[in-house]
């Protein structure tokens, strides 16, 4: 059995939302539209209307570059893409309401993310 100490660069990418189809971002509203959605959310809590309710996080993981591989101390140094999508329940809007506005980029630190670490064994 061999084993691995892995180093990770990990790169988060939030897929928040819908379909990117047009990026004209209309300023208003989406300071609008940041306000409605964020003013009473908590990223403390899973973001499901039941909290029995499953929340599926699809996880996919890119190995990017290989730094180091250290054959006698069986150490692996590398760099990995993690890439995280699930479906937030809080985080949706009706794109009439916002004058067609179907997506918006936001900090990742405004939502609730899943608690996903690698263990390195
Ligand atoms: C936030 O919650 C308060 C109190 O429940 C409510 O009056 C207000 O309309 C909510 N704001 C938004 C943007 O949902
Ligand atoms: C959660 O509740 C909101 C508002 O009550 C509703 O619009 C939405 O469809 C629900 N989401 C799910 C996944 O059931
Ligand atoms: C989560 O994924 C499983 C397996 O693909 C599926 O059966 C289930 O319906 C999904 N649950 C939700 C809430 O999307």
């Amino acid at each position: 059995m061999k084993r691995w100490r892995i180093q990770t660069l990990f790169c988060l990418l939030l897929c928040v939302s819908i379909l990117p189809t047009c990026w004209c971002a209309q300023g208003k509203y989406a300071q609008k539209l940041l306000n409605d959605l964020f003013t009473n959310y908590t990223s403390a809590l899973r973001p499901v209307n039941d909290t029995n309710t499953i929340l599926n996080v699809t996880l996919q993981i890119t190995l990017s570059q290989i730094i180091d591989m250290d054959e006698r101390n069986q150490i692996l140094t590398a760099y990995l893409w993690i890439r995280q999508v699930w479906v937030d329940s809080h985080v949706q809007w009706n794109k009439d309401d916002y004058d067609g506005l179907d997506t918006i980029r936001i900090p990742g630190s405004y939502v609730w993310r899943p608690d996903i670490v690698l263990y390195n064994k």
